[in-house]
C-alpha cells in the first residue's frame, strides 16, 4: 500500500486513506479473476492496478461526487474507471520505447514483472475496461449521463488529451520547448484526466453549469500544478519516497528545465492558489477537502 501523504492535514489524510481502501475493493472486484488460458493478462492487469499508488484521481472523483450528493457506490465505479486509465498510462509510460523506467510504485514496472508485450496488452485492456464500466447501467441509470461520462473521458485521454500530451513529451526530448508549449503539454498529458476526475461528480450529479465550470477551472489549475510538482519531485525527491526513479527527466522539456526549481515552485504555488480561488462559488464545508487536496498536491513528497 502507498504511504500516507506526509504533509496532508489529518482530516485529508484520513479521508484519503478511507477512499483508498474502499476504491481498492471496487477495483479488485471489477478486475477479472479466472483461470482461462489468457489468465496472464488478468494477472498483469491486477499487478498494474493493485500495486499501491496514492489514488489521487479516485479521491478527486469521490470528493466531486460528494459535493453534489452523488451515491458513493456509483461514484466509486467512475473512480475505479479513472484509476484504470491512469494505471494503463503508467504501464505504457514506463515501457522502454517511452520513459524506459524499471520501477513503479516501489515495485518492478509492469514490463519488468511480466514482459513488454503483456504490459502493452494489459494497458490496452485496462483502458477498455474503463469504458465498459462507464457504459454499464450500474454506473448511472440515465444513458445520457453515461454517454456524457464516456465522451468526456474519451476527450480527456485521446489525441487531444493524454495521448497527444505524451507525444509532445517525446518530441520535447529532442527539441527544446518554450514555457507555453511545456504548459500545454502538461495540461494535455496529466491535466485533462485530472479535470475529468474533478468534473465527473458534477456530471453524475447533473450539477448546474456554473458549479460545473467552477470545478473545471479548479481542475485546470490543479492538473498543471500536479505535473509541475511531479517534475519538481523528479529533481528534488527520493526514489525511496516516490517509488520510482528520480533524476529521470534529464532529456525532457519540463518546467524545471525551462525555468529552474525556484521559479517552477512559484508557478506551482500560484496555480494552487488560483485553483482554490475557483471554489469560492461553493459553501466552505462542501469543498474544504478539495482545497486541502490542492495544498497537498504542492507539498507532497510522495
Ligand atoms: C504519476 O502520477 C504520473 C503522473 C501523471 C505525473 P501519481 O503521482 O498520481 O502516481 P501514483 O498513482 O500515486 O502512483
Ligand atoms: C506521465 O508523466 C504522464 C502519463 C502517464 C500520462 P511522467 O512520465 O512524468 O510520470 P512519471 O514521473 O513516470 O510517474
Ligand atoms: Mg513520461
Ligand atoms: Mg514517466
Ligand atoms: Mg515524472
Amino acid at each position: 500500500m502507498a504511504p500516507s501523504p506526509r504533509e496532508a492535514t489529518p482530516k485529508l489524510s484520513q479521508a484519503m486513506d478511507d477512499c483508498r481502501e474502499k476504491v481498492n475493493k471496487t477495483i479488485a472486484n471489477l478486475l477479472p479473476a479466472t483461470d482461462l488460458a489468457e489468465a496472464p493478462l488478468f494477472d498483469a492487469m491486477r499487478y498494474a492496478a493493485l500495486s499501491g499508488g496514492k489514488r489521487l484521481r479516485p479521491f478527486m472523483v469521490m470528493e466531486g461526487a460528494r459535493v453534489f450528493g452523488v451515491d458513493a457506490g456509483r461514484a466509486r465505479r467512475v473512480a475505479a474507471a479513472a484509476e484504470f486509465v491512469h494505471c494503463y498510462s503508467l504501464a505504457h509510460d514506463d515501457l522502454p520505447a517511452m520513459d524506459d523506467s524499471d520501477l513503479r510504485r516501489g515495485k518492478p514496472s509492469l514490463h519488468k514483472a511480466f514482459d513488454q508485450a503483456t504490459a502493452l496488452l494489459a494497458g490496452d485492456a485496462l483502458l477498455t475496461l474503463a469504458f465498459e464500466i462507464l457504459a454499464d447501467p450500474d454506473t448511472h441509470e440515465d444513458p445520457r449521463v453515461r454517454v456524457e461520462l464516456i465522451a468526456n473521458l474519451a476527450g480527456a485521454i485521446g489525441m487531444h488529451g493524454m495521448v497527444g500530451g505524451q507525444m509532445l513529451d517525446l518530441i520535447g526530448e529532442k527539441q527544446e520547448f518554450d514555457v507555453g508549449t511545456i504548459s500545454r503539454m502538461q495540461r494535455l498529458k496529466t491535466g485533462k484526466l485530472i479535470a475529468f476526475c474533478c468534473e465527473a461528480g458534477a456530471i453524475l450529479g447533473r450539477a448546474n453549469p456554473a458549479h460545473r465550470q467552477s470545478l473545471r477551472n479548479y481542475a485546470h489549475d490543479l492538473g498543471l500544478a500536479f505535473q509541475v510538482t511531479d517534475d519538481l519531485l523528479d529533481a528534488t525527491g527520493t526514489e525511496q519516497d516516490l517509488g520510482k526513479p528520480v533524476q529521470a527527466d534529464g532529456k525532457k522539456s519540463t518546467f524545471v528545465s525551462a525555468m529552474g526549481i525556484e521559479q517552477a515552485k512559484q508557478r506551482a504555488q500560484m496555480l494552487v492558489d488560483q485553483a482554490i480561488s475557483h471554489l469560492r462559488t461553493f459553501d466552505e464545508g462542501r469543498v474544504d477537502l478539495l482545497k486541502d487536496l490542492a495544498r497537498y498536491v504542492l507539498e507532497r513528497r510522495v
